[in-house]
């Protein structure tokens, strides 16, 4: 089953710059597919257009091979981490921030209860439950907002840039967790050796349209191939 697939995507921001330019992508259910590409190259934007968060004009737009159309509610089935994350964050309190998003989809209090407990001793964040999230460090505010998307368990994960500002107890985690899942993933990355880890399929974006797409390792020892795309020095 594919998880995601998309045809012809186009996206302008309102100021008309047309920053996607036709791409085609089809994921399979728990594929795990970094992307890369240099500043400005419009990762975030495709995470934020295949999220929904922004809507882009395609031909073809499926999730789990349902086509999605204007009012269809598929944004549960999707973990969006945004790459900023006072972006992200809702709530006064940390505890409020990660149990916002099962609340809104109405689990058991129960439920929310077990799954809190699991995402806060996973990301060590009991010392924090009670602080506001803009008073964090950079690095706990954005465990915070992982352990916000992982607590209603998506199946589709969409994460920009998941290990910035992580320590590297917790990116070793993260990175470990995000191997293990079975989960269909798509991550933005700066770091070959992440990417290598956890993904069994890579995209190179440049300009907005995809240059490259398959086997990690093909890709990020294709030196030629990351010095024209300016990721190689
Ligand atoms: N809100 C916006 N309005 C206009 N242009 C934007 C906006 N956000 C991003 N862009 C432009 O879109 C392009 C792609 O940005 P982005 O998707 O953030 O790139 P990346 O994540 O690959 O660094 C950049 O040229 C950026 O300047
Ligand atoms: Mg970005």
């Amino acid at each position: 089953m594919n998880a995601i697939e998309i045809k012809n995507l186009n996206f302008s921001y309102p100021d008309g710059a047309h920053i996607l330019k036709s791409v085609n992508l089809t994921i399979r259910k728990n594929e795990k597919v970094a992307i890369i590409g240099p500043n400005g190259s419009g990762k975030t934007t495709l995470l934020l257009c295949i999220g929904g968060i922004l809507k882009s004009k395609c031909e073809v737009f499926k999730i789990f091979n349902e086509e999605i159309k204007e009012n269809t509610d598929f944004r549960r089935k999707i973990g969006i981490l945004l790459q900023n994350s006072y972006n992200q964050v809702l709530c006064q309190t940390v505890i409020d921030d990660i149990m916002e998003l099962p609340k809104n989809l109405g689990f058991s209090e129960e439920l929310i209860k077990e799954k809190f407990d699991e995402v806060v001793k996973f990301f060590d964040l009991e010392n924090l439950k009670y602080k506001h999230p803009y008073d964090l460090s950079e690095g706990e505010r954005r465990k915070v907002c992982l352990a916000g998307i992982l607590i209603s368990d998506p199946d589709i994960l969409l994460l920009d840039d998941p290990i910035s500002s992580l320590d590297v107890e917790t990116r070793q985690k993260l990175v470990d967790f995000l191997k293990k899942i079975k989960k269909t993933i798509i991550f933005i990355t700066y770091d070959p050796e992440v990417a290598l880890k956890i993904s069994d399929r890579l995209i190179l974006l440049y300009s907005g349209k995809i240059v490259a797409d398959g086997k990690p390792k093909d890709i990020l020892f294709n030196f030629n191939l990351l010095k024209f795309y300016k990721l190689w020095i």
